[in-house]
């Protein structure tokens, strides 16, 4: 692929909330995105497919359980078969299932290490060989400062994310010499559906331990997202950037 071609951008979890935020953000270079979803309905995903149309990119939503390899392997090929490529992968999708650590399930375990962890896994690998036979190309997995500082009823969380820690750096080592760029963002406490179902006083004591005061909006996330997959950051690799109003410093 020329490199004056729009670049092929791939969001998972790009229906709402951090990952629709990231897909508008890349609606400024033109960019040809596909987002991936996993909500009950289309209702979110084809209004994200709406704000895009209106920037003028005719964008692609397929329903599909990222934690799932065979499905993944599926989609992905879809995409490389008819975009040529994948430039830009942003692996977003995320879920909590939280419990005190006593009371955890099983089934509350498996699931967020599916959804948060190899999910990141699966689409990783469903790109990584176009990537390095075109020796370029951006991912970036979206961790959170949980991750890193742990948080009461979110032991399964946490490990996710802090996977996906460990997981960036390592592949970002694999594949820098193929000109391929791995990075996490770890997003604080951001306004979105995941955060909205919160009890007021655990918003309270998050808000308590923010020095800005207040939370972060997707679109703070995103544009860091995408500052990640620029020209700017040409010499990042391996990176964890947190966002997080300075909730950890
Ligand atoms: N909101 C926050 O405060 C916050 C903080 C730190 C990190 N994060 C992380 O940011 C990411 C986005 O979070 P958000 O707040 O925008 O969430 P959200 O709940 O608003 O959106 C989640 C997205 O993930 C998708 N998804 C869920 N399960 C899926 C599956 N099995 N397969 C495919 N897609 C699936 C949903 O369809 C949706 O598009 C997540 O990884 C989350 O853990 C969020």
């Amino acid at each position: 692929m020329k490199a004056e071609q729009p670049r092929v951008v791939v969001i998972t979890g790009g229906s709402r909330g951090i990952g629709r935020a990231v897909a508008l953000a890349f609606a400024k270079e033109k960019a040809v995105i596909a987002i991936l979803h996993y909500d009950p309905d289309e209702e979110a995903a084809q209004e994200t497919v709406s704000l895009l149309a209106r920037q003028g990119i005719e964008a692609e939503s397929h329903k599909v359980d990222v934690s799932q390899k065979k499905d993944v392997d599926r989609i992905f090929s879809q995409i490389i078969e008819r975009h040529g490529g994948i430039d830009v992968l942003i692996n977003n999708a995320g879920i909590t299932r939280d419990a005190f650590f006593m009371r955890m399930t099983e089934e509350q375990w498996d699931a967020v290490i599916q959804v948060n962890l190899k999910s990141v896994f699966n689409c990783t690998q469903a790109v990584i060989r176009n990537m390095m036979k075109n020796r370029r190309g951006h991912i970036v997995n979206i961790s959170s400062v949980v991750g890193q500082i742990g948080n009461v009823g979110q032991a399964n969380y946490a490990a996710s994310k802090a996977g996906v820690m460990g997981f960036t750096k390592s592949v970002a080592r694999e594949v820098a010499s193929r000109g391929i760029h791995v990075n996490a963002v770890a997003p604080g406490f951001i306004e979105t559906d995941m955060t909205a179902v919160l009890p007021e006083k655990v918003r309270e004591a998050f808000l308590a331990q923010i020095p800005f005061g207040r939370m972060g909006t997707p679109e703070e996330v995103a544009e860091v997202v995408y500052w990640l997959c620029s020209e700017g950051a040409s010499y990042l690799t391996g990176q964890v950037i947190h966002v997080n109003g300075g909730m950890f410093m």
